[in-house]
């Protein structure tokens, strides 16, 4: 292990972009797939990595939503998020704000009490066994329509004290966030914090979309926001909070090479990127890796990786109190 790989060890930090569905090992596809006795189209675990060759969102989006098919009950939704937050613990992630995607699971008959419920008992219990604190953020998908998004919110009526926001995930590039605008207003009339996947493969108007329609608190990825220099200044600004995902990028085809990863442009125009795994299980690798991968390629010091880890807890959902004990350990930790 490197000097730098110890320093991003031990960072504390928080994960701002995690797709929980995402965090499912082809391990424990195959033990839910036999436990629920579901048929999944795959021999061993070697043949699903092997199926793991993206060259576009949408080639992900079909493997990820198959791979969901095995996750039916309060327990599988329980061990998937605890699987997560005890990975998220070893790379020091103090904190946890993950994207659930109702839609898919409801769709295919499982109850959104189902879901919601066991993935808030791992977090409770993440929480007391290990300390890393989350809150949960509803994803609508974007390639369904803006109906759907309405009785989603509508059945999480019950649920809204536990969850912190709404976000908007899926298929980007011909779904822009205008079509969400009505959802989004309502779901900020019932004080839920706003985020939006923009500009991972959408072009930089559906990021002014996002800020203009949706009002978001975040923008998710934002990569293509790099071509648009008003939006740039404007994203700096505003100080508004980017998720980045090295890793995913790669995956997808967002970025060719991470040696030409726009993160460094991004710090160096102000702008408050952190850094995250998106859909870990698929995109090799967890939050420290991508940490580590970034670093190497594009040649990030300690001053970035603290100011990364800082713009991570200040761009949480967390209350001011919570943040500043946060901010307070990155100031230790790096001093
Ligand atoms: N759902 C899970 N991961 C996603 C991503 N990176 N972009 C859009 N939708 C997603
Ligand atoms: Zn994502």
């Amino acid at each position: 292990m490197t000097d730098l790989d110890a320093f991003i060890a031990g960072l504390p930090k928080a994960e701002l972009h995690l797709h929980i569905e995402g965090s499912l090992e082809p391990e424990q596809m195959f033990a839910f797939a036999r436990r629920n006795r579901v048929d999944i189209p795959f021999a061993d675990v070697e043949a699903v990595r092997a199926a793991y060759a993206f060259s576009n969102l949408q080639d992900f989006l079909d493997i990820y939503y198959a791979g969901a098919e095995v996750l039916r009950t309060e327990e599988d939704f329980h061990d998937l998020a605890l699987a997560y937050f005890r990975r998220a613990a070893a790379d020091n992630v103090r904190h946890a704000e993950i994207f659930f995607d109702p839609q898919t699971h409801t769709d295919r008959g499982i109850p959104f009490a189902v879901v919601a419920d066991g993935l808030l008992a791992g977090m409770a219990r993440a929480e007391a066994e290990l300390g890393v604190t989350s809150k949960l953020i509803l994803c609508f998908l974007r390639h369904l329509d803006e109906e759907a998004a309405f009785a989603t919110l509508a059945s999480a009526e019950p649920w809204l004290d536990r969850i912190v926001g709404v976000g908007l995930d899926s298929s980007e590039v011909g779904h822009p966030p205008s079509k969400f605008e009505r959802v989004f207003a309502r779901a900020r009339d019932m004080g839920l914090k706003l985020c939006a996947h923009a500009g991972e493969e959408g072009p930089p108007a559906y990021v002014h979309e996002a800020l203009d329609l949706l009002r978001v608190d975040r923008i998710d990825h934002g990569n293509r926001a790099m071509e648009d220099e008003g939006l740039i200044r404007r994203l700096a600004a505003e100080g508004m909070t980017l998720t980045v995902c090295p890793l995913s990028n790669l995956k997808l085809c967002v970025v060719h090479d991470l040696t030409t990863h726009p993160v460094p442009e991004m710090l160096r125009r102000g702008l408050h990127v952190t850094l995250n795994s998106d859909d870990p299980a698929y995109f090799g690798g967890y939050v420290n890796d991508n940490y580590r991968a970034l670093a190497k390629a594009v040649g990030l010091g300690r001053g970035d990786l603290a100011r990364i880890a800082r713009n991570s807890f200040e761009g949480s959902f967390l209350g001011e109190a919570d943040k500043a004990a946060r901010l307070a350990e990155v100031d230790a930790y790096v001093s």
